[in-house]
């Protein structure tokens, strides 16, 4: 088949050669474009597929990345993969992030947001990082896996010092090394020996919590062996922790950024379900995925070769004009066509359960929060390309409204 770097032309309206786009490509996973990604995702998408190597290419287009993740002939390329198989997983887990499921957790997570809220009420100001975006999700984690909910500290460490190692790794393209940071090897040992001690502990006293089930095999579910639940617990956190403290964050920022948004949603807290797609669609906090060729294939026209990896630019994707007039818009209006939770086989588990919390805290900051505005000018990012999420996002308010307000039926 023929494809490749070998064929240097200018591309139209883009004024980039491959070369150009080869640089630029490498600049964004190097994480070499400051805390806006999108001018320089703009312009590699605008570009077309840009071949890195012969068996590494870089698909931006929305058609091109939605065709890569519901191709059947191929798998995950990730650092980070699920050790187990995604068929098994599916099997073993579908129904405990089933939109039932995920429904019943509604009140635990509104309950959740209304204690962080009185946690930091008194102090007249709260950092949407620290005081929501990263203990809520470990907290509803947590409680489905079933780990002791002081250990959330502990867990949180550990999980931060891994996120370095689920950044993008492309071997020898001159982008960052797989090794990561010092502490990364001590925290995956200490979240191994964490995990198989949980299971060990259910398999004791057994539990209704998602790790006993596992083991269990109930409702029907694939039975895991301890190592593969220990190692599927784990795996839920990694997926599911930073990724969702991202789009609670991010969703939180876009309020800020469009106040009367905020308005929207304290009159109209189904509107919530808009913002958390919309800011799903401009800002994913997973800008990238990565899949490998199986077989030969044709997407949309560009031939791709058995065993290539196919390095696949979502945030780039959302931003495609083929699918919105102005796709760097922030507009909430319910059409927010994105693949930030991937597509196919491999569609996010825990989309629900994501959504579910996120929208409920943007209901609950417009409700509670008065007058909400950035405090200490902008907000910082965190070091990432692949995981795109803040560091850090102070809000000063008038005040904080109670917690005895009524939940509105359409929220979370
Ligand atoms: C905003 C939050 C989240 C985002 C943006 C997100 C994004 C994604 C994406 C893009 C994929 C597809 C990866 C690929 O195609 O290679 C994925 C897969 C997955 N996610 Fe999420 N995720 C989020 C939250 C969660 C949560 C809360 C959980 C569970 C606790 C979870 C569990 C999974 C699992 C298990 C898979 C693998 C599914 C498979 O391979 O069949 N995710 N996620």
């Amino acid at each position: 088949m023929e494809s490749g770097p070998s064929t240097v032309h200018l591309l139209p309206g883009n004024g980039l050669d491959q070369d150009g786009a080869r640089d630029l490509v490498l600049r964004f996973l190097d994480g070499d474009v400051g805390t806006d990604p999108y001018p320089v995702l703009n312009r590699i998408r605008r570009a077309g597929p840009v071949w890195v190597r012969d068996d590494l290419v870089v698909l931006s287009s929305r058609a091109h990345c939605e065709a890569a993740l519901r191709a059947t002939d191929t798998a995950p390329a990730s650092t980070g993969a699920c050790p187990v198989s995604a068929d098994r997983l599916r099997r073993a887990a579908d129904r405990a992030f089933s939109a039932d499921a995920v429904t019943d957790l509604a009140p635990l997570v509104r309950r959740l947001v209304d204690d962080r809220l009185d946690s930091v009420a008194a102090r007249g100001r709260l950092e949407a990082v620290s005081d929501l975006a990263h203990p809520l999700p470990m907290a509803v984690l947590s409680h489905l896996l079933g780990l002791p909910s002081p250990d959330a500290q502990w867990l949180h460490r550990r999980a931060m010092a891994l996120s370095p190692a689920l950044d993008l790794r492309l071997p020898g393209t001159g982008t960052a090394g797989p090794a990561g940071p010092a502490g990364f090897r001590q925290a995956e040992t200490e979240l191994e020996a964490y995990f198989a001690e949980a299971v060990e502990r259910r398999r004791r006293a057994g539990g209704d919590d998602l790790l006993s089930r596992l083991i269990r095999g109930d409702d029907d579910g694939e039975r895991l062996t301890d190592a593969e639940a220990a190692s599927t617990g784990r795996f839920l956190l990694a997926a599911g922790y930073e990724t969702t403290a991202a789009l609670v964050s991010g969703s939180v920022l876009a309020l800020l950024r469009a106040p009367h948004e905020i308005d929207t949603v304290r009159k109209d807290p189904g509107h919530a379900r808009h913002v958390v797609e919309e800011t799903l669609r401009l800002d994913p906090p997973v800008q990238v995925v990565q899949r490998r060729a199986e077989a030969d294939l044709d997407l949309c026209g560009t031939p791709v070769a058995r065993g290539t990896v196919m390095v696949l630019l979502l945030a780039a994707a959302h931003r495609d004009p083929a699918l919105a007039p102005s796709p760097d818009v922030f507009a909430p209006d319910g059409a927010s066509p994105h693949l930030a939770f991937g597509a196919g086989g491999h569609h996010c588990l825990g989309a629900p359960l994501a959504r579910l919390i996120a929208g409920t805290v943007l209901v609950r900051f417009a409700q509670r929060v008065l007058g909400p505005r950035f405090a200490l000018g902008s907000p910082s990012y965190r070091p990432a390309t692949a995981l795109r999420g803040l560091r850090a996002l102070w809000v000063d308010a008038d005040g904080f409204a109670g917690r005895d307000l009524p939940w509105p039926e359409a929220a979370g």
